[in-house]
């Protein structure tokens, strides 16, 4: 039986600075994930405190949302077959160190911080992610 979902992604700052959001794109479209909404925006710290909110009482909050507001982000609706577990699968691990090689965070991944892209961890925050980000 088909399971077709939709998973948000973030291409981080890091990766938008270097100027590599177009093979990040490429290496979503050739694993079979179509970008159904995509939009480049630079967020305000109070917006990525409000969508990191899961993570608020981890000591690594303050520099994470800091970082994610610190220059412009391309924010994608991703659209595959179990697209939330595909997308996890391409990014690899969230430290790169430990990411596997085919991954987009081993291959773009610079630290645990500096990881290239955020992709949702289920379906149930896929879709608060994605309604964060692209409200109707
Ligand atoms: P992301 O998938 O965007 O979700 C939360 C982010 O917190 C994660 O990627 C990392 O970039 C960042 N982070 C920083 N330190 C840690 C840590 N010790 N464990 C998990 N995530 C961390």
């Amino acid at each position: 039986m088909s399971n077709i979902e939709q998973t948000l992604s973030i291409i981080k700052p890091d990766a938008v600075e270097r100027n590599i959001e177009n093979e990040i794109k490429e290496i979503f479209k050739s694993n079979g994930f179509s970008i159904l909404k995509e939009k480049k925006i630079q967020i305000e710290k109070s917006e990525a405190e409000k969508f990191y909110k899961v993570h608020e009482t981890k000591p690594f909050y303050n520099d994470l949302c800091s970082y994610l507001s610190s220059g412009p982000i391309v924010v994608m609706v991703l659209e595959k077959e179990n697209a939330v577990l595909a997308n996890r699968e391409l990014m690899g691990a969230t430290n790169p160190k430990d990411a596997e090689e085919g991954t987009i965070r081993k291959k773009y991944g610079i630290s645990i911080d500096k990881n290239s892209v955020h992709g949702s961890d289920s379906v149930e925050n896929a879709e608060i992610e994605i309604n964060f980000f692209f409200k109707d």
